[in-house]
Formats: C-alpha cells, sequence, structure tokens
C-alpha cells in the first residue's frame, strides 16, 4: 500500500506541480524544477534513517535483482565474497552471483525450509572477502534478523528491499545497503542503494556507466535519466514517515501490527506460522491453514471483504499478510476479524 495522504497529494498536483504549470512527469530531471524534489527526497530520507555524511545515497533502476550483479561489478575486484541464504530471495542473490568468481555459501537455512535464519556468529566466510550479502527480511518466507550485525572485518551488503524504513537500523553497520522501491518506499521503479563511500572504488573497468555506483554517485543519480515520478513519490512517503514522527513511531506500529496478527494465529487450532520466533516477519506474515484444501476458497472469500493479497508466493503456497508501513491497524483487525468467521464457518 502507498499511504492514501501520499496519494491524495500526488492526485492534487498531478495537473501542476507547485505552480510550474507541469505535471512532475513532465519536467526534465535536470531542470531548476524537478532538482529540488530529488534533492528533498534525500535529505529526508537521510533525516529518518540517519545516515552518516560519509554514505552515498542514489536513486537507480532495474530492480533489487540487478543489484544481484551490480554488487559484485562495483565490489568484486577480483577478491572472494561470501554469501548467506536465509530465504528465496539471498538464496537466488547466490544463484545470480555464480556468474562471477570465487563465490561463496556462508550459511544457509535452506535445509529447514529457511524457518530460522542463519545467526550471525555462524556465518563462515573469509576475512579477504570484498563483502558478505545477506537478506534483512525474507518477504516469501517471512523471516526477518532482528539483532544488529557485529561484523565489522568485512563490509555487509544487505537487501532491505522488504522491510527498509519499518524500524530504525545502524547504517553504519552496513557497507551497502540496497531496496527495490515498490515495499515500503513508494512505486516500482526505483531502486535505492545506500553505499559507504570509501567502497566506490572497486569497479570493474567494463563496468557499464548507469550500473557504476561511482559513476552514478558522481552525478547524482542522473548519469541517465532517473525514474523521475517514482523519486517524486518517494519523497512524499519519506516526508509522510518524517511527520509521523520518524521510524521509532513507524516502528511502534509495526511492531503492534504484527503481534496482533502472530497472537491470533497462535491461539488458534486453524491457522500456523513455523517461523523461529526470534525471526518472525514483521513485514511479511506468512500462514498456513491446517487442512490446505481450504486455502483457495480462504483468498476468494476474503476478496469478497476487500481482502486482497492474501496467496502465499506460489513457490511456497499457503497464504502470506504483507503488512507494510502503510497497512493501517484498521486493516489488521479485519483481517483478524476474517480469519475468525472463515474459521467458524469451517470447522
Ligand atoms: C527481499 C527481496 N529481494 C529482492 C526482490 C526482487 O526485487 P525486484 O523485483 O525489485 O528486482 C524482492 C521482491 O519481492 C524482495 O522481496
Amino acid at each position: 500500500m502507498i499511504p492514501r495522504a501520499v496519494l491524495a497529494q500526488a492526485q492534487k498536483e498531478l495537473l501542476d506541480w507547485n505552480s510550474t504549470g507541469m505535471s512532475v512527469m513532465e519536467m526534465s530531471h535536470r531542470s531548476k524544477q524537478y532538482l529540488p524534489i530529488i534533492e528533498d527526497a534525500e535529505a529526508n530520507l537521510r533525516a529518518l534513517l540517519n545516515i552518516p555524511n560519509n554514505y552515498k545515497v542514489l536513486f537507480l533502476q532495474g530492480g533489487a535483482i540487478t543489484q544481484n550483479y551490480m554488487v559484485p561489478m562495483n565490489l568484486l575486484a577480483g577478491r572472494s565474497a561470501s554469501y548467506v541464504a536465509s530465504g528465496y530471495w539471498s538464496k537466488r542473490t547466490y544463484s545470480d552471483a555464480q556468474a562471477f568468481n570465487n563465490m561463496n555459501m556462508a550459511a544457509s537455512s535452506e535445509s529447514i525450509n529457511y524457518t530460522k535464519a542463519p545467526n550471525f556468529n555462524s556465518w563462515n566466510y573469509s576475512k579477504n572477502d570484498a563483502y558478505i550479502h545477506f537478506c534483512l527480511n525474507e518477504t516469501i518466507h517471512g523471516v526477518e534478523y532482528f539483532d544488529d550485525p557485529k561484523i565489522t572485518d568485512v563490509p555487509l551488503v544487505c537487501d532491505m528491499s522488504s522491510n527498509i524504513l519499518s524500524r530504525g537500523i545502524n547504517v553504519s553497520n552496513y557497507g551497502v545497503i540496497y531496496a527495490g522501491a515498490q515495499k515500503n518506499i513508494g512505486p516500482a521503479g526505483l531502486t535505492l542503494v545506500i553505499v559507504r563511500d570509501d567502497l566506490l572504488n572497486y569497479a570493474e573497468k567494463k563496468t557499464p556507466t548507469t550500473f557504476s555506483w561511482k559513476i552514478q554517485s558522481d552525478n547524482n543519480s542522473m548519469i541517465n535519466t532517473p525514474s523521475t515520478f517514482s523519486i517524486y513519490i518517494a519523497g512524499l512517503v519519506f516526508k509522510w514517515l518524517n511527520e509521523m514522527g520518524g521510524l521509532k513511531e513507524v516502528e511502534k506500529l509495526n511492531k503492534e501490527k504484527a503481534e496482533s496478527l502472530y497472537s491470533f494465529i497462535d491461539q488458534s487450532e486453524f491457522y500456523y506460522n513455523d517461523i523461529d520466533l526470534s525471526n518472525r516477519s514483521r513485514m511479511n506474515v506468512p500462514f498456513r491453514i491446517r487442512d490446505d484444501t481450504l486455502t483457495m476458497s480462504f483468498v476468494e472469500a476474503a476478496e469478497k471483504k476487500g481482502l486482497y493479497q492474501l496467496k502465499g508466493h506460489r513457490l511456497v503456497g499457503g497464504l502470506r499478510a504483507s503488512i507494510y508501513n502503510a497497512m493501517p491497524i484498521e486493516g489488521i483487525h479485519a483481517l483478524i476479524k476474517f480469519m475468525k468467521d472463515f474459521e467458524k464457518n469451517n470447522t
């Protein structure tokens, strides 16, 4: 979901942004009208995440998957790297990385169906690695790391596509953070990269200019035309989050939402969630009906009540409630009420 207030503001400004007589979609990305939009977006994001000055913020394209290639192209420089697989997306990142040499698996929870993320202290990496890649929240499996990574001898590269801005993090714990925008940031088409500036000097010579963090950073993410409208909406979302009271406030709400849903699931004998308590995602709550033959009728009946997109990912089946920042607590209450009724009608 995109916050209602943000959609309403975008609607109001759609034909004429700030008395310019133009829609944001019609502006040149280098124009004096557009530059304050991208600059404000960055300033609001920096305030939200408390991003230190030695980190660059890049507004790129290609989605999180393109970073699977951009990360090694920008960092590897002939060295090795390690990957942690805590669910579908980080395993896929590792598989994509096999196009490069010396890519190792530091830890994987595949053998336990990704029901628990490998602890930081179990990661088997080399001090000579260029980086360690992991995913802070596995969207499909609903597995999230909550403790602070304490690894300082090798830069951490983290895919935060599905939980960025859901709570405060210490940016300094990471070398690189990236996220596709389409969960907690704004519309698809924008990929956010936050990179420590000393890591900008390792790119392979043949790295395309649009893929080079360094070149994009030197050109304020404008070595080619950025996704201007997505950046504008993202900027409105960042402002909305700051006005809500920042990420402390957002985290409080997200905790309340997730805890309500998990505690309902846990007290039920009809539904279940089998993720380790220490790693239950606050953004994506996968659950199953013990009698799996009821899953499709659950999805259909929920849609009739205006509760959409509850079908689990096609790779794992079951059900999944994605409860990103813009989902209000009322949405959780409506879902729990529906789940209670569905249980009553089917037992
Ligand atoms: C954690 C995570 N990583 C990567 C991706 C892939 O993102 P994109 O479609 O932006 O390439 C997703 C998409 O759902 C995701 O949730």
